[in-house]
């Protein structure tokens, strides 16, 4: 095994999330701008070979476990090939999406053998699908959920909870779990450019779970190391829900993870402004090596070293980061 990658707080990084495009077949507003936005033209992106180099790298270096995240992975028309070359890595393979695609590339999917994916599906209300992502898929991507579920995938639902807008489902989404096998990760809204954050909007951790506890039998479940979730059993059901507390109670402690945005950037965190073009590098035919190392090594010690640890005093527009709709979470 060669050097892993650490940096300067001693964190190994054995968990590589890779964009594959900014682009998206939704348009919510917690994700994306509200200003015009061009996607990034396909040559920009990384290449199918180029991803598949640059996974090799991250994989000779300790990395065990690969996500794939947009925008909306699969909205690109070489997906199926880039989860070809990916899950011939010894790494678990997973994925984030809308889920809309799912059904026109079902076969592919279960092929690979994803160890887990994260649909991200804020109601269970069509007309509110439809105000929250300006885009008319919900019976879709409820029909693709089960597709998955037939086929003894592991799915999570990813729920990022939004006063005003769907705090009043979070019962409803609990409910689900009754009979479904899923588990239902309840997000607290996170601030990136131009998606139209504010702190009055945030469900905090705590609130999340009164709400919840006023009425289930909730019960802690051992967390798995590294993970983003703080998770639950109910009492009789068959799915659990997690809290994911970015803003109230973050992780940044044990944090393994690394990203590649769609256009080859290595972000050390979430929230860093800082980026590394490992791309450009490997185009040049530069030794990306030493910059993937270099741009690890200088991981700010939580939250990007931007978030501060009272939310309520962030402003979100004196944030140097990307929309979220680039990074993919
Ligand atoms: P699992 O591997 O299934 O646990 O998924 P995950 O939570 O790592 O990834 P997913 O893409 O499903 O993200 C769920 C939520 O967690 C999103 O809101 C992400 O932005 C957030 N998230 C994922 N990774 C990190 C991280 O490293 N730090 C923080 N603060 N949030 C993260
Ligand atoms: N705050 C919290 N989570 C977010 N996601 C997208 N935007 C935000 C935000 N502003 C979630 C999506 C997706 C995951 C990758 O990140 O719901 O499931
Ligand atoms: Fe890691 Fe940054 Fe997320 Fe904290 S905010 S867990 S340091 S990626």
């Amino acid at each position: 095994m060669k050097n892993k990658i650490i940096d300067n707080f001693g964190r190994v990084h054995n968990y590589l999330r890779i964009s594959l495009t900014d682009n998206c077949n939704l348009r919510c507003f917690y994700c994306m701008p509200e200003e015009e936005y061009a996607f990034t033209p396909h040559a920009r992106l990384m290449q199918v070979r180029e991803i598949d180099q640059l996974a090799r790298l991250f994989v000779d270096h300790g990395v065990t476990k690969i996500r794939l995240t947009g925008g909306e992975p699969l909205v690109r028309k070489d997906a199926p090939e880039i989860i070809q070359v990916l899950s011939a890595l010894p790494v678990a393979l997973t994925m984030t999406t809308n889920g809309i695609r799912i059904n026109e590339m079902l076969s592919q999917i279960t092929d690979a053998g994803f160890a887990s994916i994260n649909i991200s599906l804020d109601t269970l209300q069509r007309d509110k699908f439809i105000q929250i992502t300006q885009r008319d898929y919900f019976e879709r991507v409820r029909r693709n959920i089960d597709l998955l579920l037939d086929r003894r995938v592991r799915t999570k639902l990813n729920v990022v909870v939004m006063k005003g807008v769907n705090d009043d489902e979070i019962l409803d989404f609990v409910a689900l779990t009754r009979l479904y096998p899923v588990e239902v990760r309840f997000i607290e809204f996170m601030p990136f450019n131009g998606n139209r954050w504010s702190s009055n909007q945030v469900l905090t951790l705590k609130e999340i779970l009164e709400r919840i506890a006023a009425v289930y039998e909730i019960e802690p479940i051992a967390p798995k190391p590294y993970d983003t979730t703080k998770p639950f059993a109910i009492r009789g059901h068959l799915g659990t829900i997690g809290i994911i507390s970015t803003m109230t109670a973050p992780f940044c402690e044990s944090c393994n993870r690394m990203r590649l945005t769609a256009d080859g950037k290595l972000k050390n965190c979430l929230f860093s402004r800082e980026e590394t073009d490992l791309l450009s590098a490997l185009r040049n035919g530069e030794d990306v090596l030493p910059l993937m190392q270099q741009g690890m090594r200088a991981k700010a010690k939580a939250l990007g070293g931007q978030i501060v640890e009272n939310f309520k005093e962030i402003e979100a527009d004196s944030l140097k980061n990307r929309s979220m709709i680039t990074i993919g979470g």
